[in-house]
């Protein structure tokens, strides 16, 4: 019973598409790219870092407030992500990719991923952000014009961050 439970609220192992290979640069993440991500440069309340070139141009861009180049990956709780994919993604979203993560068993499983039509209880992600498109690239931190998160929503988050499973026991 307990199990067959379990199985009902498992997410489904998904079979994302990856794109074509190209010479262009891009950051199609899959399961093992996510993990604990508190040692990633913390700007404001969310966490930064780049999978293309310079780990550090993702928190450098959200400090300067410049547009965030391809591969930077910003997360501010366990279970969503945006991702900076190849110029010309998703001119609808700044190629920003919305991705929402599930942890199981100590491992991130991507549930869900696209532009538009990504949503969490609150509404669109880009619909939400979209706010902040002209202003801060898409990323709506604190200011930037988009419905500000309710408090206990940002101490959840800091929360899920600090009881990560994925920081290991000590972490
Ligand atoms: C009700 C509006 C709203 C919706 C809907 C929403 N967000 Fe956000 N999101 C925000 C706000 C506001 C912040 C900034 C919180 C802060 O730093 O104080 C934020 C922060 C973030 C961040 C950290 C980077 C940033 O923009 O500050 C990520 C990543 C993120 N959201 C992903 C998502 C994803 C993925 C979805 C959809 C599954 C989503 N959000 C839906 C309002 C929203």
């Amino acid at each position: 019973m307990l199990f067959s439970l379990w199985l009902a609220c498992a997410p489904k192992p998904q079979a994302w598409t990856a794109p074509a290979p190209s010479s262009e640069p891009d950051a199609f993440l899959v399961d093992a790219d996510f993990g604990c991500f508190r040692d990633w440069e913390k700007v404001g309340h969310s966490y930064y870092t780049s999978v293309v070139g310079d780990p550090a141009a993702a928190a450098q861009a959200a400090r300067d407030n410049t547009p965030f180049p391809v591969g930077s990956v910003v997360q501010l709780m366990p279970n969503e992500a945006m991702v900076k994919r190849h110029v010309g993604y998703a001119p609808e979203t700044g190629d920003w990719e919305f991705l929402k993560l599930q942890i199981v068993k100590g491992q991130t499983v991507i549930t869900e991923r696209g532009t538009t039509e990504v949503k969490n209880l609150a509404g669109g992600c880009a619909a939400c952000h979209s706010a902040s498109a002209e202003s801060n690239d898409w990323v709506c931190s604190e200011g930037h014009g988009c419905e500000e998160l309710p408090g206990f929503i940002l101490k959840q988050a800091e929360k899920a961050v600090a009881k990560d499973p994925r920081c290991g026991e000590s972490g």
